[in-house]
């Protein structure tokens, strides 16, 4: 028997100390234990890697509930916001709380579409990188670099120099990305047009040349402001942790931003949506899928299925089921009906939706799954995808460490560690060693 016991009393009793443990409710979702004074009282911490069952802060902006498949945006559901909302109107409601009155609205899609250009000096720093950067290194570089172009706007306690740090990333955020992107091709950078909409002017930043007229299709359009739609925020994920903590200590909001895209870059994060294409490239043949599912099964082959799986659902990924559908109308728009990914990806889906393996660990197609295919037939590079996900998250992160920077309780963020290093010894001269 261990000299620990959590009471129905909610006490815990450890070494012979007594703690009472209180929990906190929220709106909807589970409550937490209370346990900020767990080590001042009895001198323990917690261990939760990887932070399963560890809230991290108090947020009223997104709500997810993994098992039934749920995602709610300061209470409005996506699958509304996807189908009836415009992404500057979901960014708005994620930094304000509320959706906006007819002149919120102008007011602030004007101050967004006035911020689009960069500092002309910005276009000196893309000629360091190789052509062949993947454009998330670029991206890692140039947002960090803002605040060298803007420090007037990096004082984080300063309420209107944190409106208009948050503004300039947000309305940037889509100009950096295309100069990545037409840096790569060897293609002359396009200057924002203000007549655009948010997701118009991204792709005409990213496939107009100033040789041809470049006509935006509105089903395209559409769908771009969809993908931007389900990506702009998903509560405390690996990114968003990543840029609460750094912006924890106080660091500038651009620094911030630029954690959070190093974080996304990874493939169980952001990157899935590249790792998905890679994926469905490398099976080839939809006889191959077989051969596939059964090494993502087997416990001693690293392999997983990218696009499957989520930490928090445990159910379909409301952002897929959207996703899936705006899939087949940017497909069917664009005469792509015999795609031989789109028919692995499909013949894949259905494959694990029934298999046992898949079933029981309860692991869905995720949000990534469908946006990669969307984005191929769109024209986009692969390695472009995570860089469209950043330029989405950016409201996100945004929207986050502005409720962090502005809550009472908010503390530099420092986890502790269960300690299996060696003890202390005494230095042992080179000769002696
Ligand atoms: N293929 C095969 N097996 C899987 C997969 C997969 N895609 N995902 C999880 N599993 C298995 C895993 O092996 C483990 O099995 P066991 O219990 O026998 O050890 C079990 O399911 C639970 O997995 P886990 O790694 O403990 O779950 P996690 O919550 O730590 O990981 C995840 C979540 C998203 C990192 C993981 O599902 C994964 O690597 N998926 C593929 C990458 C991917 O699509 N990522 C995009 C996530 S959605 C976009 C975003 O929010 O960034």
């Amino acid at each position: 028997m261990s000299n620990d016991s959590l009471s129905d009393k909610n006490k815990i009793v450890f070494n012979g100390k007594e703690m009472e443990l209180n929990t906190l409710s929220g709106t909807v979702g589970p409550s937490v234990v209370d346990i900020r004074s767990l080590y001042s009282d009895l001198g323990i911490f917690t261990y939760d890697p990887g932070y399963g069952s560890t809230g991290s802060c108090e947020s009223g902006i997104t709500f997810i509930d993994g098992e039934k498949g749920v995602l709610l945006h300061r209470g409005y559901p996506i699958d509304q916001l996807a189908e009836r909302s415009s992404f500057l109107e979901v960014a708005y409601l994620l930094l304000n709380g509320d959706l906006p009155k007819k002149p919120e609205k102008e007011e602030f899609e004007n101050a967004i579409t006035y911020h689009t250009m960069v500092h002309e000096q910005l276009i000196n720093f893309y000629r360091g990188f190789r052509r062949d950067a993947h454009p998330m290194a670029i991206m890692v570089g140039v947002v960090g670099a803002l605040s060298s172009f803007y420090p007037d706007s990096t004082n984080i306690n300063d309420p209107y120099e944190r409106l208009v740090s948050s503004r300039r990333m947000i309305a940037k955020i889509p100009t950096i990305a295309a100069m990545a992107y037409k840096y790569s091709l060897g293609q002359p950078f396009n200057y924002p047009q203000n007549d655009l909409t948010y997701a118009e002017n991204f792709l005409h930043m990213c496939f107009s040349v100033p040789a041809e007229k470049y006509k935006i299709d509105p089903i395209i359009a559409s769908a771009m402001d969809k993908i931007l739609i389900l990506h702009a925020d998903h509560e405390q994920n690996a990114s968003t942790s990543t840029v609460r903590i750094a912006g924890s200590s106080g660091a500038n909001p651009f620094a911030c931003i630029a954690a959070g895209i190093a974080s996304l870059w990874g493939p169980a994060h952001g990157g899935a949506n590249e790792a998905v294409l890679k994926m469905l490239s490398e099976i080839g043949t939809v006889d191959r899928i077989d051969e596939f599912v059964n090494k993502a099964k087997d416990k001693n082959d690293p392999f997983r299925l990218f696009g499957f799986g989520h930490r928090v659902y445990k159910n379909y990924d409301p952002r897929a089921a959207v996703m899936r559908v705006s899939c087949h109308e940017v497909l069917g728009l664009l005469g792509i009906k015999n795609d031989p990914l789109l028919e692995i990806a499909m013949e894949l889906e259905k494959i694990a939706l029934n298999d046992d393996y898949f079933i029981e660990k309860k692991l869905y197609p995720n949000v990534d799954f469908y946006s990669g295919i969307i984005l191929k037939a769109m024209g986009f590079p692969t390695d472009m995808f995570t860089v469209l996900f950043a330029v989405a998250r950016t409201v996100g992160w945004v929207a986050q460490w502005n409720e962090m920077i502005t809550d009472p309780v908010q503390r530099i963020g420092r986890p502790r560690q269960l300690y299996t290093g060696n003890t202390i010894r005494d230095f042992v001269e080179l000769k002696n060693r």
